[in-house]
């Protein structure tokens, strides 16, 4: 399928989904967005496909919501098209999906990286939450999954001065996962997503939806949760395989991918 505002390529096991409106520094526009939204749901079906990896360009992940395109809406434009209410499509989907981060991820670019799975960074890659200089305050998850990741007062550092985070920052204050040489970030990522991408798929659906309930529910409902997902994967044939290929000291063969 082509898209008019991003790349699509499967490597095997793993989709990769680039960014690609590199004239706007891959500025989120509607379009970009439904395209997105569009593949994401295509791999996420494909049982071909275990892991998605999403990246942009080498200078930018991508700058931000489309200022041009946000400059003349009116509240009652926003209110009555749920503005951004169909971004968070992305955090709908089942299976993992990693952001390969060169360069700028700003405003939205930053959201959006947040509303993937992990995060990895090349060693030139700027994070930032700058809409109070536009008048505004983040609107796709800024303030909450930003406080989640990082705490209150980097945060609030961030939302209410709009200075930018470099990698290393980021990785420090735990909203990166790791940093690479930006040159060699999407290879890396690729090498990760292909593990995921090789285990069992029940499980690491499982382990996915597990992890996000913890920032839904108490300590003590998401432990239930987990012990239920737990329990339910000794019906399953590969955790047999995965606990006999242990014992037998081989290469487990998944029934489930
Ligand atoms: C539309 C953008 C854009 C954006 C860059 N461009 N960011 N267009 N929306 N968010 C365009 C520029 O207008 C310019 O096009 C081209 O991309 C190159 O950008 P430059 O500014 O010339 O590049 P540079 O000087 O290197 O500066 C890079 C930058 C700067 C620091 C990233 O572009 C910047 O500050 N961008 C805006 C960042 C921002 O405020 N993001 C938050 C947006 S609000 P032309 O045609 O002029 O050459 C937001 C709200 C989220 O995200 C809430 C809901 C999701």
């Amino acid at each position: 399928h082509q898209y008019a505002n991003i790349l699509t390529e499967t490597k095997g096991r793993v989709a990769i989904i680039t960014l690609n409106r590199p004239d706007a520094l891959n500025a989120l526009n509607s379009p970009l967005m439904k395209d997105l939204n569009d593949a994401l749901r295509v791999y996420d079906a494909d049982e071909g496909i275990g892991a998605i990896v999403v990246t942009g360009g080498e200078k930018a992940f991508a700058a931000g919501a489309d200022i041009k395109e946000m400059q003349p809406l009116t509240f009652v434009d926003n209110y009555k098209k749920n503005f951004i209410g169909d971004w968070t499509g992305v955090t709908t989907i089942r299976k993992p999906i990693l952001a390969a981060v060169n360069g700028f991820a700003l405003g939205g670019g930053c959201e959006l990286a947040m509303m993937c799975d992990i995060i990895y960074a090349g060693d030139r890659a700027v994070f930032g939450q700058p809409e109070i200089k536009l008048g505004v305050i983040p609107g796709a998850g800024g303030t909450q999954r930003l406080t989640k990741a990082i705490g209150k007062s980097k945060t609030m550092e961030q939302v209410l001065t709009g200075k930018f985070m470099n990698a290393e920052e980021a990785e420090k204050a735990g909203l990166v996962a790791r940093v690479f040489p930006a040159a060699s970030l999407l290879e890396e990522v690729l090498k990760v997503a292909k593990t995921i991408a090789s285990y069992s798929l029940p499980s690491v659906l499982m382990a996915k939806e597990a992890v996000n309930k913890s920032f839904e529910v108490p300590l003590s409902e998401g432990l239930h949760f987990e012990r239920r997902l737990f329990h339910s994967l000794f019906a399953t044939e590969d955790q047999k395989e995965g606990m006999d290929a242990f014992q037998n000291k081989r290469k487990p063969q998944w029934k489930h991918q």
